[in-house]
């Protein structure tokens, strides 16, 4: 892309009504316009990196076996009568009525429709194990949308639901997708914790919450300092070895993490007092097992190998999408905007040109731009007519994690200079010297 023919509305002015760091960033970098309370619309930059979470997230899931679909936004009242849902959700359920006077919602989560799909298909034990999940926007009326994309209405969430014959194999389904999010997190550059919780209005026994540690998070936490030092990193991961995920989910979870509402000081008093830390977190997923709470009420039943009809046990497990972008943000920036972990940064590299119609620097990034996308990456070419300053400041913002700067100087000795946004690092070399780095760099993530 070059950055003249791009929409990149970046903003001069911090935003008055931004309180927090990753909400000023995404308005000033004009990846985000809110259209009205806690709705946004995603400009191309935001889009885009709302995009490569996904696709990681899409690519995790296929690794542990789960299977895409789609669902509608709009559901029917009737379904969420029946699980007895439609009274409890309260004021955060937009309902609407049709022209027909039938009563609708926007769906804040799919539990019931699922359910309903898979009482409709699914008679036997033979169709199970099976986890189904989707990509969805979700509408909660939240009495106070707050921090951009964090707290939304309108919000796009992973929710996947398992439905499993015995409480057994639900609870490794349960530590299938605790494994497979880790693994998502990871790749997107953040360490998210899991954390004993509380199951609120979806209800359960066994849940756990993800979280990103940062001051601005909304959930306070209790937790062992050593948990941050765990990480699943690249090791082989078989989805269908029951012992494996078991073994990885104890080891992330049985040393003391908690939210606020499952904290107990007397068990937090047995953990050494130099690794007792409180801190404030983001959550950027959770993961339950209900058993039969749903397939019960809806008759979500199948024949087991007795012959007889027994309700099916579940579990639902969700990734805030859009919260991701925001709570990496919070995780990685400086005082002049965003640093994307490579995982997934908008653009893989920014090329900056020191003299724009100068005929050789306008030739050697060009040059740049080709050859950087004949390697399969994308370069973001600032070839606008402005000063260096600007550029700079720009590319900053928008948090590349790489810049090759291009210059008359540079290229009179054969160099272009290669830039790390994480470290500020600067190094000169050859123009096919820094694709080849790049390439190398991207072809490890
Ligand atoms: N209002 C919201 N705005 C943005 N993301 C949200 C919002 N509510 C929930 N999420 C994200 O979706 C994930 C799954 O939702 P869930 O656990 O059902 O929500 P909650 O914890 O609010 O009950 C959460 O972990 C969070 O990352
Ligand atoms: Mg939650």
């Amino acid at each position: 892309m070059r950055l003249s023919r791009y929409f990149l509305p970046v903003l001069k002015e911090t935003p008055a009504e931004a309180q927090i760091v990753s909400h000023r960033y995404m308005l000033r970098a004009g990846m985000i316009k809110q259209a009205s309370a806690g709705i946004y619309s995603w400009l191309p930059l935001g889009f885009k990196v709302l995009r490569k979470i996904e696709q990681i997230v899409h690519e995790e899931q296929a690794r542990a076996g789960h299977i895409p679909m789609l669902m509608p936004t709009l559901q029917s009242a009737d379904l969420w009568r029946e699980s007895g849902r439609y009274e409890d959700y309260g004021e955060e359920m937009l309902r609407i009525t049709d022209r027909h006077g039938r009563d609708m919602l926007y769906g804040p989560t799919n539990e019931e429709l699922i359910t309903d799909i898979f009482r409709s298909n699914v008679n036997s034990y033979k169709d199970l194990p099976l986890t189904l999940y989707h990509i969805q926007w979700k509408f909660r009326d939240e009495i106070r949308p707050r921090f951009g994309v964090m707290r939304g209405r309108e919000f796009y969430m992973k929710d996947g639901y398992n439905f499993d014959l015995t409480k057994e194999d639900a609870l490794h389904a349960y530590n299938r997708h605790l494994v497979s999010y880790l693994r998502t997190y990871e790749r997107m550059g953040l360490q998210a914790i899991p954390m004993r919780a509380d199951s609120g209005p979806i209800g359960g026994d066994d849940t756990h919450e993800f979280l990103v540690l940062a001051d601005t998070g909304e959930s306070e936490v209790f937790y062992d300092s050593a948990v941050t030092d765990i990480r699943l990193g690249a090791r082989e991961i078989d989805y269908d070895d029951k012992a494996q995920c078991q073994a990885v989910m104890e080891e992330f979870t049985s040393l003391y993490a908690r939210t606020d509402e499952t904290h107990e000081e007397a068990a937090f008093a047995e953990v050494p007092e130099d690794r007792r830390r409180s801190a404030r977190g983001i959550e950027v997923g959770q993961i339950f097992y209900f058993g039969t709470k749903y397939s019960e009420p809806m008759g979500a039943n199948v024949v087991n190998h007795e012959g007889a009809r027994v309700p099916v046990h579940m579990g639902s497990h969700g990734i805030g999408v859009s919260r991701l972008v925001g709570a990496i943000i919070e995780a990685s920036h400086d005082d002049k905007g965003i640093i994307w972990p490579e995982g997934v940064t908008p653009f893989h590299c920014g090329i900056i040109n020191l003299k724009q119609g100068d005929a050789e620097a306008d030739a050697a990034c060009e040059a740049l731009y080709k050859a950087l996308e004949g390697a399969g990456l994308e370069p973001l070419y600032d070839d606008r007519n402005e000063r260096a300053g600007g550029k700079f400041a720009t590319m900053d913002l928008i948090g590349l994690p790489w810049r090759i700067t291009v210059g008359p100087r540079g290229l009179k000795n054969g160099v272009v200079e290669l830039t790390s946004r994480r470290t500020g690092e600067s190094e000169e070399m050859p123009p096919e010297a820094a694709i080849a780095r790049i390439t190398e760099i991207y072809a490890g993530v």
